[in-house]
């Protein structure tokens, strides 16, 4: 019995839980204090380190899950890809060739490193809060590689999908081989959920996300059926591709807080909902906070719901703001 992997199976009692994505991370002072002696590259490969970082929030404050301390970018290393952080991932060579792509060769082992650190976070929880695993999905990571880091048209790598299509279903293939490898692990290590983060699924139409995205997206969760963990899908910006998501083998889905939980609930028939708080709520007063999270409270009756934030936690968020976010979802009881 835990409340938040209960709900995300679909269950809804009259609490809800909470976690929040980018739980572990610069908001904190404690986190910063270890930023100050560590690289973000020695922080993940750390597994002592990582699971520290993990339980940091944990020790602040009553959150119902913990989700391990690490990126999506992490597991490239295994596809013989470098990734540096400045603080967002850079790659160094992009991927923009067809033979680039096709000496790419997964190795054995992928982060086991991640597999560790999840064996000790999983140690020093008690059953009332989950750990929570974690991925990229194919196409969000192919953005980066292609790309070679953030940005915000995407166009070296808009253009590539477009001009090299069979390439990229090359890529996104391997890709999906190297996800469903990495989550199987995290799994066996004592994930007892995992999300895959879809964060850049809305740069697309929902055409292209059906070619790209949703047969990849659909390939992971259905090879983790059987592994013994729920299945969270999080998409960004993704109201107008919600009726192909429906289709996903997930448990739970993830929503921003651009789209609003009611019309999710009715667009993804049979699945839980996690969100959706803007987190630039957090930098209002006390009230309009708990205000706020407590409409999102009310949306979510409808069925199973998570609290979270629409998207991640932003740096500059006063620690006290969370803190008062937590207690409100706590306190709130569904009819
Ligand atoms: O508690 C947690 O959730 C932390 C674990 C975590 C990190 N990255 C740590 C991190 C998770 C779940 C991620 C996922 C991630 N990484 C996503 C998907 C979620 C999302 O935000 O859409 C994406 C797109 C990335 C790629 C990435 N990595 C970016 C864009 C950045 C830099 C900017 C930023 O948002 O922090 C990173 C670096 C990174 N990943 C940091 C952390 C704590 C910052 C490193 C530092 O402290 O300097």
């Amino acid at each position: 019995m835990n409340l938040f992997l209960d709900t995300v199976r679909g269950s809804a009692g009259r609490q809800t839980p909470i976690w929040i994505m980018r739980q572990a991370g610069r908001y904190l002072p404690e986190y910063r204090k270890i930023k100050e002696r560590a690289t973000f590259l020695e922080m993940t490969h750390d597994p002592a380190l990582a699971a520290e970082i993990t339980l940091q929030p944990l020790r602040r404050f009553p959150l119902d899950a913990a989700i391990i301390f690490s990126d999506i970018m992490t597991p490239l290393e295994a596809l013989g890809i470098p990734v540096d952080f400045t603080p967002g991932p850079v790659i160094r060579e992009p991927l923009r060739s067809r033979a680039a792509i096709e000496a790419l060769a997964l190795r054995d082992e992928v982060a086991p490193f991640v597999g560790e650190a999840l064996r000790i976070v999983r140690a020093a929880l008690t059953g009332e809060v989950a750990l929570i695993g974690f991925a990229g999905a194919p196409l969000t990571l192919a953005a980066y590689l292609v790309e070679g880091g953030g940005s915000k048209e995407y166009e070296h790598f808009r253009r590539f999908l477009r001009s090299e299509p069979a390439a990229m279903h090359l890529l996104l293939e391997k890709l999906t081989d190297l996800t469903i490898r990495y989550l199987q692990m995290q799994i066996a290590s004592g994930a007892q959920a995992v999300q895959l983060f879809d964060s850049w699924a809305g740069l697309h139409d929902l055409r292209t996300y059906r070619e790209y995205g949703l047969p990849y997206n659909a390939r992971i969760l259905a090879a983790l059926a059987d592994a013994g963990a729920a299945r969270i899908y999080f998409a960004l910006g993704a109201a107008h591709l919600l009726e192909a998501v429906a289709e996903l083998p997930a448990d739970a889905v993830g929503i921003d807080w651009r789209t609003d939980l009611a019309a999710a609930r009715a667009a993804l028939p049979g699945k839980a909902l996690q969100g959706n708080l803007d987190p630039a709520l957090l930098f209002a007063d006390h009230s309009a906070i708990a205000a706020e999270a407590r409409r999102i409270l009310d949306q979510g009756n409808g069925g199973a719901h998570v609290f979270n934030l629409g998207h991640g936690i932003w740096p500059a968020t006063p620690i006290d703001a969370v803190a008062h976010l937590v207690e409100t979802v706590h306190a709130y009881r569904r009819p």
